[in-house]
C-alpha cells in the first residue's frame, strides 16, 4: 500500500520507529549564522513542518516570536519535552494546510526546511499560496531548497531551487538573496541552497 504522506499517521510512525533521516539532532548552521547575523530583527516567525524543532528554538533563542507547526503528534511531543523555559517556541499541532485565516499576515518570517520536499509535489502551488497568505507584506520567506536532485519519488521529492524562485515570484514574491551556503552539513553541500525571497 501506498503511503500516505498528506497523512499525520505516516510521520508519526517515521518518528516513533526512529526513520527520520532529515534529523540533524542540532540546529541548521546555516540558520544559526543568519539567526547571529544582527541582519534580520526579531518577529514573528512561523516554522512548518518543524519536526523537533531545532530550528524554531534557535531562533527563539535570538528572541523571535515563533509558532513552530507540525501534525505528526510524536514531533510535538518531542518539541514540548525539548522546549525551553526562558525562550519558548509556541507550539501548534496542525495540518499546515489547515491554517486558520486569522494567522493571515501574522509572520515577519516562515522558516522553511525540508517541509517543502516531504508534501506531496502537487501540493507546493497550495504551500506557495500558504507562504503568501501568512506573511505580511515585506515579511521574508527564508528557506533552504533541499534536496536538489533528479531522482524519483519521495519523501524527500528533489527540489529544484530556480522553481522554487519561481513558484514564490507567482505569489508575488521577489528573490533578496540566495547561495549555495559553506556552512551546510558535509552530507549536504551543494545539495541544498539558501533562498530569501521578500513578500
Ligand atoms: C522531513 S520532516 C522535517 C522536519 C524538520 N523541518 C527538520 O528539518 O527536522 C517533515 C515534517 O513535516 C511534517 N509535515 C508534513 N506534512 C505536514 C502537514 N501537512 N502539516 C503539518 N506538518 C507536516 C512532518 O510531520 C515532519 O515532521
Amino acid at each position: 500500500m501506498t503511503p500516505d504522506i498528506n497523512s499525520p499517521d505516516y510521520w508519526h510512525d517515521s518518528y516513533l520507529n526512529g526513520r527520520i533521516p532529515w534529523d540533524l539532532g542540532f540546529p541548521t548552521p546555516t540558520f544559526a549564522r543568519l539567526a547571529a547575523s544582527g541582519q534580520y530583527p526579531p518577529g514573528q516567525m512561523i516554522v512548518p513542518g518543524a519536526g523537533r524543532g531545532y530550528d524554531a528554538r534557535l531562533f527563539a533563542q535570538h528572541g523571535f516570536d515563533v509558532l513552530a507547526v507540525d501534525f505528526a503528534p510524536d514531533a510535538v511531543a518531542a518539541m514540548q519535552s525539548l522546549n525551553s523555559t526562558t525562550h519558548p517556541v509556541q507550539i501548534l499541532q496542525a495540518d499546515i494546510f489547515e491554517l486558520p485565516e486569522t494567522m493571515n499576515g501574522r509572520f515577519d518570517y516562515l522558516l522553511e526546511y525540508t517541509c517543502f520536499c516531504a508534501i506531496d509535489p502537487a501540493r507546493r502551488n497550495e504551500y506557495a499560496a500558504l507562504a503568501a497568505r501568512l506573511l505580511k507584506p515585506g515579511g521574508l520567506y527564508i528557506g533552504l531548497a533541499f534536496p536538489i536532485g533528479r531522482r524519483p519519488g519521495g519523501p524527500p521529492f528533489v527540489v529544484q531551487p530556480d522553481g522554487v524562485v519561481e513558484l514564490l515570484a507567482e505569489h508575488g514574491f521577489s528573490l533578496q538573496h540566495r547561495e549555495f551556503p559553506p556552512d551546510s552539513v558535509p552530507s549536504r553541500q551543494k545539495i541544498e541552497e539558501l533562498l530569501i525571497m521578500q513578500r
